[in-house]
């Protein structure tokens, strides 16, 4: 595991021994030089191009990058990318291991690059070669039912993360030693060992979240069925008024059970898409608290290991990088406890939505037996009997559907408030 920190148009300001050893190069070849010192040719402009997009939008960048060290030979990385507050941007990074990246990443930045010289030799703009290879990354990706880049990023951090806590402890490997090396304070290891406990604090915690994430998906999942079903009561209402209109004197009182209808299915069409509206909040904040509790684990381990590798080398002066590993830490959870408190702010307006369908459903059951009991009556009108029928089968499925996302709901609400509970105490960590 290591890092870097550049400054504002990424120049190398500083980096810890391992970023130093794995590049290749000296300590001093690097500080100073543009990150691109390390650039591996068959790395796509369209990843830096996100890279610096995000950064530039006050986004962290998380990603695959493959460098080149100064051998020539090459390694890939995870690497979690973020501004400080002074401008200054810190990259925290470890070997990628997961399944779905020995597999998918290097074919696809390959077939990036591919579009991106291909666009070059044509005579494109570098511009326009690079809109070529991101157009080649969003494709993939939205193939794998990602809707962008940052969803993909987000799921792959934690993938990464996941797959490398399984081989450390298949290999029974710690990331960092229990004590500080001997030379250390007395002070110096008391501090270490409240971040270690406060570290498994965040382990656990970044464990537990996959809850909230399967959570969110199920709520979209049971939603999207709802709102499905609404948009067929809709047309279905549609359908009944035409025929009813069709009755003449007769059908009057159909018509009339019919207009109900209509008014109801669009109340339900109303209902679902201001649903669709918070579902769509609590589906981005659940991912900014699984992607920000991750990359905090990420930098408090960054940190932990960088002490111990400070106390074992007895280097001097590199002890000033500890705040900007702390501030990352600091910034990324309370992004975390924000995306909570907006999360569990998005929570009532989906259950007043799912109250508001249920008391359609109800109505559009009355109407619909009503209208039954019309269509057996009114001679003419038997031909509308499988309509109402009809009715009855999804006004039950709805009301089904409706209950489940009820369940859902309580069960969010009810892992909420311990998880924020959580995530702020992790948030007060490096304050101790
Ligand atoms: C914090 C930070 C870390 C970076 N780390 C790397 C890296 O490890 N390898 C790399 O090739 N580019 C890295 N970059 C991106 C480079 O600055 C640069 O955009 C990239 O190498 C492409 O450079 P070029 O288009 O000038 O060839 C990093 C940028 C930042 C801000």
């Amino acid at each position: 595991m290591f890092f870097s920190t550049t400054d504002s148009s990424g120049r190398i300001l500083a980096g810890n021994k391992v970023f130093t050893a794995v590049s290749g190069f000296a300590h001093r070849e690097l500080i100073g030089q543009p990150h691109n010192l390390i650039r591996h040719p068959g790395m796509p402009r369209a990843a830096f191009a996100v890279l610096w997009t995000n950064l530039r939008n006050g986004k962290p960048f998380n990603g695959y990058v493959k460098n080149m060290a100064k051998d020539g030979s090459y390694y890939w990385v995870f690497a979690s990318i973020k501004t400080l507050r002074d401008g200054t941007h810190l990259s925290v990074r470890f070997k990628p291991t997961s399944a779905e990246y020995e597999r998918d990443i290097a074919p696809l930045y390959a077939s990036a690059l591919a579009a991106e010289n291909e666009a070059i030799s044509g005579g494109a703009s570098e511009r326009t070669a690079c809109d070529a290879g991101i157009g080649i990354l969003n494709a993939a990706l939205s193939s794998s039912g990602y809707a962008n880049y940052d969803e993909f990023s987000e799921a792959a951090l934690t993938r990464e993360m996941l797959s490398r806590d399984r081989n450390l402890s298949d290999r029974k490997l710690a990331l960092f030693p229990e004590r500080l090396a001997s030379g250390a304070s007395d002070e110096e290891n008391r501090s270490y060992l409240w971040l270690i406990s406060r570290y498994s604090h965040a382990c656990k915690l970044f464990r537990a979240l996959a809850r909230v994430e399967q959570l969110s998906k199920s709520l979209q999942t049971e939603a999207g069925s709802v709102i499905a079903l609404a948009e067929e009561f809709r047309v279905a209402a549609l359908n009944t008024h035409i025929a009813s209109s069709k009755l003449g004197r007769s059908g009057a009182c159909i018509s009339a059970i019919a207009t109900f209808l209509t008014s109801y299915a669009t109340d339900m069409t109303h209902d679902t898409d201001e649903m669709r509206r918070h579902l769509r909040e609590i589906a981005n904040s659940a991912r900014t608290i699984n992607a920000s509790v991750a990359m905090a684990r990420l930098e408090l381990e960054m940190l932990l290991y960088f002490k111990a590798e400070i106390a074992t080398d007895q280097t001097k002066g590199e002890d000033d990088l500890l705040p900007q590993l702390e501030e990352a830490f600091e910034a990324s959870t309370s992004t975390a406890e924000e995306a909570v408190s907006a999360l569990a702010a998005a929570l009532p307006p989906v259950a007043t939505s799912r109250d508001l369908l249920a008391q359609s459903a109800v109505s559009i059951q009355m109407a619909q037996v009503r209208g039954l009991t019309e269509a057996a009556r009114v001679k003419e009108a038997s031909g509308m009997i499988t309509m109402f029928e009809e009715f009855r089968g999804k006004t039950r499925k709805a009301r089904q559907e409706i209950e489940t996302i009820s369940d859902v709901l309580g069960d969010f609400a009810a892992i909420l408030g311990p998880m924020g509970k959580c995530v702020s105490e992790l948030a007060t960590t490096v304050r101790h």
